[in-house]
């Protein structure tokens, strides 16, 4: 079976290229019409046109700058860019989340959307204001629990384009589902991020200590919170494992 480190870093990989993919495929409003190519969210134009632009230009950067703080060396090796990113990071989500809540409410895609968009812009602020929270607490194990929720927000267009298109090839109507699958977007993102959180995915050292995910999660989070930790950190201390 692949080494579980091995299989966490090539998700990892893949996370970040699609992240940039995405990214550089967005960031075309700023060379063609916005009209040509954001059909669903030109109705914003007039009253939001500040905050749809803002948030255009953060989205793309959230996505790349999220995906680069999961270097799982990254806290050890670059401390200082991971605390300055990540400060980056959340200040970023918490000012464009204020800014996508003000175009949820004016949302005029039908409500299942406005509900589909306020539930998400609030939660965005939210994780991202408890993981900000955490950290300056020091509770570092809690930090990073609500930074994988937060991220797993972030990719919500991502992953709701993915589900869209899986139930249009699999012949669902188009105005049948739009709205339902907007509405509860956040949900399936939610609990792929507690699924990994519980099972202690980013820090178990194997296969193994992943299916005893609950014991090893409390003497990780015995241990981090017990040590000085000058860093947040999703990452075990180097060479560490689980005491028997
Ligand atoms: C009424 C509310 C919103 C509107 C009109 C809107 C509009 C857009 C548009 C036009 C794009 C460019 C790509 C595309 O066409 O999908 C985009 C991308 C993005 N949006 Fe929003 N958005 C809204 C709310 C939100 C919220 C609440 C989040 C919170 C997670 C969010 C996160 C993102 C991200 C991360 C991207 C870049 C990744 C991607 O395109 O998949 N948006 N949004």
């Amino acid at each position: 079976m692949v080494e579980l480190r091995r299989f966490r870093k090539s998700l990892w990989l893949l996370m970040t290229l699609s992240a940039i993919s995405v990214a550089i495929l967005n960031s075309r409003f700023l060379l063609v019409d916005i009209h040509t190519i954001f059909h669903r969210a030109i109705d914003h134009l007039e009253n939001e046109k500040f905050e749809l632009f803002l948030h255009l230009f953060t989205a793309p950067v959230l996505l790349v700058g999220g995906a680069l703080l999961f270097f799982d060396r990254l806290p050890q090796r670059f401390p200082t860019v991971h605390r300055w990113g990540g400060r980056a990071y959340i200040l970023t989500v918490l000012v464009t989340s204020i800014a996508t809540l003000k175009m949820s409410l004016n949302e005029t895609e039908g409500p299942l959307t406005v509900f589909g968009f306020t539930v998400l812009s609030v939660l965005w602020f939210v994780t991202a204001a408890l993981a900000w929270l955490r950290a300056v607490q020091g509770r570092y194990a809690r930090h990073a629990e609500w930074m994988i929720r937060n991220y797993a927000l972030t990719l919500t267009n991502v992953t709701f384009r993915a589900e869209l298109h899986l139930f249009l090839w699999l012949g669902a109507d188009f105005d049948l589902i739009y709205e339902p699958l907007r509405s509860l977007q956040f949900v399936p993102n939610l609990l792929f991020a507690e699924l990994l959180i519980q099972t202690a995915f980013f820090t178990s050292p194997n296969w193994r200590d992943l299916l005893r995910a609950d014991g090893y999660r409390r003497r990780r989070d015995r241990q981090l919170t017990s040590q000085p930790v000058q860093e947040f950190s999703v990452q075990m201390p180097p060479g560490d494992s689980p005491k028997p």
